[in-house]
C-alpha cells in the first residue's frame, strides 16, 4: 500500500518520521520486536520467541510482502534514525468481513507518553476512513493495559466484547483480552 512519509513533532520537541519500512530496516525491526516484547506483557510475544520466529531473511521477506500488499499496511515511526514504534492496518478481504479493518500498535517504552501513539493511530484511522466500503475499525487490548485503553477511548474506540483468559503469562496469570470497535465515516 502506498504511503507518503510524514513528519511530526513529539511532545519533547524531537522530530518523528512516519514511513513505510524498507528491507534495510529488517535488522532494526528484529531489535524492535525483541525490545518491545521484553518491556511489556501487553504484546503477544515473549522476547525469546522473536528469535525463533523471525530470521533476518524472513523479516526482509515480511517487509517486502507487506509493502507490496494492498490490504496490509505497516508503518514505522523513527526518531533520530531509530525505530521508536510500529503500527499496522489490516483490511479484510472476504466479502462478508471486508467492511471491517483491524489496527495494532507497539512503541518502544522510552518513547511512551510523547504523543507518538496518538499521532500514529490518527494516521491509521484517517487511511481507513478513505477506504471505500470499510465502516468499522477494530482492535484488541489485554486486561490492565490502561495506557492503551485510554489512547483508544480518546480516539473513539469502545469496548464491544471480552475474550476470557485469552492470555496466560509465564507465571500462570490469566488475563482477559478486550475487543474494541470504532465506527468510520463510511458507515455513518
Ligand atoms: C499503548 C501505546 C501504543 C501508547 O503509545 P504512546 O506513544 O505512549 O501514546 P501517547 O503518548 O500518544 O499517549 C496516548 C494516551 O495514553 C494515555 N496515557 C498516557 N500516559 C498514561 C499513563 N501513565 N497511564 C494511563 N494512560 C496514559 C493518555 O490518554 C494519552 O493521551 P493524552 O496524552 O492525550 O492524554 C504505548 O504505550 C505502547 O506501545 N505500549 C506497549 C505496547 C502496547 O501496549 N501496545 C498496544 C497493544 S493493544
Amino acid at each position: 500500500m502506498k504511503f507518503e512519509t510524514k513528519t511530526f513533532i513529539l511532545n519533547d520537541g524531537r522530530e518523528a518520521l512516519l514511513r513505510l519500512p524498507t528491507e534495510a530496516d529488517a535488522e532494526a525491526m528484529l531489535d524492535y520486536l525483541r525490545i518491545t516484547a521484553g518491556e511489556t506483557d501487553f504484546l503477544l510475544r515473549y522476547p525469546e520467541e522473536c528469535d525463533k520466529m523471525y530470521s533476518l531473511e524472513a523479516e526482509k521477506r515480511i517487509i517486502e510482502r507487506i509493502v507490496a500488499s494492498e490490504t496490509d499496511l505497516m508503518l514505522v515511526c523513527t526518531v533520530d534514525g531509530e525505530i521508536a514504534g510500529v503500527c499496522n492496518l489490516m483490511f479484510n478481504t472476504r466479502m462478508k468481513t471486508r467492511h471491517i479493518a483491524k489496527v495494532a500498535i507497539g512503541n518502544v517504552k522510552k518513547y511512551w507518553g510523547l504523543g507518538m501513539g496518538t499521532r500514529m493511530m490518527e494516521e491509521l484511522i484517517s487511511i481507513a476512513e478513505k477506504r471505500e466500503g470499510v465502516i468499522q475499525l477494530e482492535l484488541e487490548f489485554i486486561e490492565g493495559n490502561h495506557r492503551a485503553r485510554a489512547l483508544y477511548e480518546k480516539l473513539g474506540f469502545r469496548i464491544t466484547g471480552v475474550h476470557p483468559n485469552a492470555i496466560m503469562l509465564k507465571d500462570g496469570t490469566l488475563l482477559n483480552e478486550y475487543l474494541m470497535a470504532r465506527p468510520l465515516k463510511n458507515g455513518a
